[in-house]
């Protein structure tokens, strides 16, 4: 849709004129995604500042019939937010509104307020956040709110729909939903927050969030364990959970992976010999985690090497060579990023067969896995593929859904996996998902080419 002239207009007068770009040279850095894979086009983007010009955005843009795809810090992977087919965007960043409750251990922020700044202003008052993930300084809480983002830590803290208190939105309709009073118990009725949380915008837009903080973790532990194969790995990151109670990350990759991240990031390699599957295992509480976690990795099979770190600089070391995958592989071209959850008894089965499944269907495309084991969840990347040849991410997700899996364990659905999302999802569950759509947004300005195709 052509945007109505008038309404550029009407934009200005709640914005300001700074705040509506239509600038190309502007434009260009919130119509391309991340990883480079997803590049769409808008005439507009409108940055709002507070909850109160963004209802009024949306009003204008739902009273001209213009579509809007909500962004924050434009860290996604699945095409979400980004104008894929030509929306306004909607770009939240200048939502900074930040409130830390010290006695009742909780944070009230703005949607464009950053997870680094949240960790940060966190430790200042004594608390920690648990959510935790490697775009941590450009992701923001309005985003992370609405993928349900889940990172590093989801094992000991749970992902983001698990630290939110409360949430402030404008439905599709206009209206405006604000509770973030951040009571731990409030039983009355439907779960609004929890319903917006994993929504992609689709619904309305996150302006703000309050988010439950933790208690910190002044003794941390790092081990780097290698194994003589995934399916030991595999095993060991379901075993670990019951061992350790101050586990906070079991993370997983594979000889391949490590090797590209030191090739790339000028790395030395952490043993004498490359092995064929790593865990890196993270400890963290107020007690002798160092113990715990040594006694938990004697129990473990298949076991062939192990590095641990206690002091922080070590420590970050050993989380690079697992952090920096994401970064390492895009330097071979956009990837297909995939990211699947499978039930723990099939991980290992999962991770042994799913190279070859991809060989099968693309014999060019080169595999690589890497992931948060101890949840289940694995990201299979593969590169050397065109970006819409997408006959090898189809047999993955095939392989997923046989296997009982879900075909996005954290990124989300987006644009790019809406095509597969009922091949985990019952037709019951997508019926409701239509209907929640029409009754929030009846009009489908919101985000309208993400989770399901439009009405
Ligand atoms: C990660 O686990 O590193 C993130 O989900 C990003 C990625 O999948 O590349
Ligand atoms: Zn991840």
């Amino acid at each position: 849709v052509p945007l109505p002239g008038q309404l550029l207009a009407q934009l200005i007068d709640v914005v300001g004129a700074t705040q509506v770009l239509t600038d190309p040279g502007q434009l260009a850095s919130f119509t391309t995604d991340w990883s480079g894979r997803f590049v769409g086009h808008t005439d507009v983007v409108v940055r709002p500042s507070n909850s109160d010009e963004v209802g009024a955005v949306l009003d204008l843009c739902r009273g001209a019939g213009v579509a809007l795809v909500p962004q924050g810090g434009n860290t996604g992977l699945v095409g979400g937010g980004v104008p894929m087919h030509g929306e306004a965007v909607l770009s939240l960043s200048r939502l900074g509104h930040f409130e830390l409750d010290a006695t009742a251990g909780q944070i009230t922020v703005g949607a464009g307020v950053t997870i680094g700044a949240v960790q940060r202003a966190a430790a200042e008052a004594g608390w920690a956040y648990g959510v935790d993930l490697g775009s941590r300084d450009s992701a923001t809480v309005g985003g992370t709110v609405s993928t349900n983002a889940g990172g590093l830590r989801v094992l000991r803290y749970g992902d983001t729909r698990a630290q939110l208190l409360g949430l402030e939105a404008v439905l599709g309709t206009g209206d405006v939903v604000r509770n973030v009073s951040g009571l731990r118990r409030d039983n009355t009725g439907y779960q609004l927050a929890s319903l917006f949380c994993g929504a992609e915008g689709t619904l309305g837009f996150v302006t703000a969030a309050c988010l439950r903080l933790v208690a910190p973790s002044p003794e941390q532990v790092v081990a780097l364990v290698a194994f003589e194969g995934v399916i030991e790995a595999a095993n060991a990151a379901s075993l670990l959970r019951r061992e350790a109670a101050s586990l906070s990350a079991v993370e997983f990759f594979v000889s391949t992976g490590l090797e590209l991240v030191c090739q790339v990031m000028g790395l030395a390699a952490p043993f004498a010999q490359s092995h064929p599957a790593y865990l890196l295992v993270e400890g963290q509480g107020q007690g002798d985690v160092v113990g715990e976690l040594a006694g938990a990795l004697q129990a473990l099979a298949g076991v062939v090497d192990v590095a641990v770190a206690t002091e922080t600089p070590r420590r970050a070391e050993l989380w690079r060579y697992r952090e920096a995958h994401t970064e390492a592989i895009n330097t071979l071209g956009a990837p297909h990023k995939l990211d699947v959850a499978l039930p723990p008894e099939r991980l290992g089965e999962f991770l042994r067969t799913v190279g070859a499944t991809v060989t099968e269907s693309a014999p060019e495309a080169k595999t690589w896995l890497f992931g948060h084991a101890g949840d289940g969840s694995v990201h299979v990347n593969l590169t050397g593929l065109a970006p819409d040849d997408e006959a090898a991410d189809d047999a993955v997700l095939t392989l997923v859904a046989e296997l009982g899996g879900s075909i996005s364990a954290e990124h989300g659905i987006g644009t790019a996996k809406v095509g597969w999302l009922a091949r985990t999802k019952a037709p019951g569950s997508l019926a409701a998902f239509a209907t929640l759509k029409r009754a929030f947004d009846p009009d489908g300005v919101c985000n309208p080419h993400v989770l399901m195709p439009p009405a």
